[in-house]
This record gives C-alpha cells, sequence and structure tokens, in this order.
C-alpha cells in the first residue's frame, strides 16, 4: 500500500458511473466534496465515465501473464491508469443501479492491471495487493440512491469494500445519500447536507479519515419514511 501524505499534493482521482453525469444526483453530493479535497490542498481529476470509452474486460489477463500491469485494450482507460498509477486516493462515485451502473462495473474489473498477480490466504479469503508503481493508499465511495432506506446500500458498500481488501487499499468511508431526488427538491433542508460532504473531503485530506459524524450527516433522512410513501 502506498503511504497516505496527509495535506498538500495529495492526489485524488474521482470516478463517477452516474449515466446523467453532471447533471446527476450523484454529481450532486461528488461536487462538493471534491470542493472540500481541494480545499484541504488536494489536487484531483475527475472522470465521466458515460463520457469515455472503456470496454469490458476480456478476461484474458494478459495483463497478469504477458504484459504485466498493462491492458491491451487501448482505450479510454489507459488514461485512467495513468492517473491512477499516481493518485494517493480513489473516490468510486456511483448511483445504486441493482446494484451498479454497467460502466462502473466494466471499471471495477479494468482494475485488474494494477494488482499484483501474487494471490495470499488473509482470514480465510484470497487476497491481492497493488503493484509497487500504484501509490493507492484509500478507497471513497460516494453514492446515492432513489429509495428511502440506507440498507439499500449495503451490497454496492459490500463490492466496494471487498476490492479495498482484496487490493490492500484502506477503505475510508462511504458517502452515502438515500432518497437523493429529495435533496434537489428541498435545496435549502439539503444545504447542511452538501456542507457536511464539503467537510468530508476537507477531513479525508487533512486527517487521512472521515468522521462518523459527518458521514452521517451526510446520510440523515430529508423527509420521514412515512412522508416517502405518501409522496409517491
Ligand atoms: C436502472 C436503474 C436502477 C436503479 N436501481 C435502484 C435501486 O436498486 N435502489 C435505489 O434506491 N435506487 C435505484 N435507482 C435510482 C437511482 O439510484 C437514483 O435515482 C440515483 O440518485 C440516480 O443518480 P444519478 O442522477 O446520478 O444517475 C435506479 C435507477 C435506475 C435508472
Amino acid at each position: 500500500m502506498g503511504e497516505y501524505r496527509v495535506g498538500l499534493n495529495l492526489k485524488v482521482v474521482a470516478v463517477n458511473g452516474s449515466p446523467r453525469m453532471e447533471k446527476g444526483a450523484t454529481n450532486r453530493i461528488l461536487a462538493p466534496f471534491i470542493e472540500g479535497l481541494k480545499n484541504g490542498g488536494a489536487s484531483v481529476e475527475l472522470f465521466h465515465l458515460e463520457k469515455m470509452k472503456i470496454r469490458p474486460c476480456l478476461g484474458e489477463l494478459k495483463c497478469w501473464r504477458e504484459t504485466p500491469g498493462e491492458c491491451f485494450y487501448k482505450d479510454d482507460m489507459q488514461d485512467i491508469y495513468e492517473a491512477l498509477r499516481k493518485a494517493d486516493v480513489l473516490v468510486i462515485a456511483t448511483p445504486v443501479y441493482v446494484p451498479l451502473p454497467g460502466v462502473i462495473q466494466d471499471f471495477l474489473n479494468r482494475i485488474v492491471p494494477l494488482l499484483e498477480p501474487v494471490l495470499e490466504l488473509r482470514n480465510g479469503r484470497t487476497r491481492a495487493k497493488m503493484r509497487n508503481n500504484v501509490n493507492i493508499s484509500k478507497f471513497v465511495l460516494v453514492s446515492t440512491s432513489g429509495w428511502w432506506e440506507l440498507g439499500n446500500f449495503d451490497r454496492v458498500v459490500h463490492i466496494v469494500e471487498e476490492l479495498a481488501e482484496t487490493s490492500s487499499v484502506e477503505f475510508a468511508g462511504s458517502l452515502l445519500r438515500p432518497h437523493a431526488r429529495m435533496m434537489l427538491e428541498l435545496p435549502e433542508e439539503a444545504q447542511e447536507i452538501f456542507d457536511a460532504t464539503t467537510e468530508a473531503g476537507y477531513q479525508l485530506v487533512t486527517n487521512g479519515n472521515i468522521t462518523k459524524q459527518i458521514l452521517e450527516e451526510i446520510s440523515k433522512p430529508l423527509i420521514s419514511e412515512e412522508e416517502y410513501w405518501a409522496r409517491r
């Protein structure tokens, strides 16, 4: 795992898998988070995956066997590889799409060239680690969903937690925004959420972690469950 350099010069790569890109709810949470990261002194490179040509992994594992660390598909993922090799933090932003949009799944599969093909057993599970020329030491998840309850994010959180374990990278937390449409419909009430999201970015850069209190503030209900169902 790369060494985490708190504060200035921290490099963050964010990928947003929302097909609605800049105008989507996911970006409405990702943007203040990025603002906070920059306030803390980080540089941030953002990729909207939907704009890019990222082919699904073909499963040949040439990146492990024949051309170590290199994917033979010379598509737009090559730009992301270049950024990822220099990054300290990877932010994966995605809407919940039963559970993921296809482009995020393709992106996650295409991370494999960055992993050493050396597997080991840890606590009964097969794990790998990032290659020595990859500096990433933390993953963060940013996600929005349509439905009211937080449990609806469980599968997405689990996927990113598992990827972090498998890559031997620290999972630095999940910024989860349920019933995301309400945040757009009630912008005044949502302002505290956006402020907490900016604070989360700042904390990550300056402290290396995000407090539980801030994560809970980001996820707090904007309306009651009864009201949610009454509005549907
Ligand atoms: C194909 C599809 C599948 C979805 N699946 C779920 C789901 O399983 N759970 C949920 O809460 N919301 C689901 N949603 C709603 C989105 O997660 C929600 O509207 C999200 O905020 C959209 O983010 P975006 O505007 O950035 O794309 C789904 C939406 C679509 C289009």
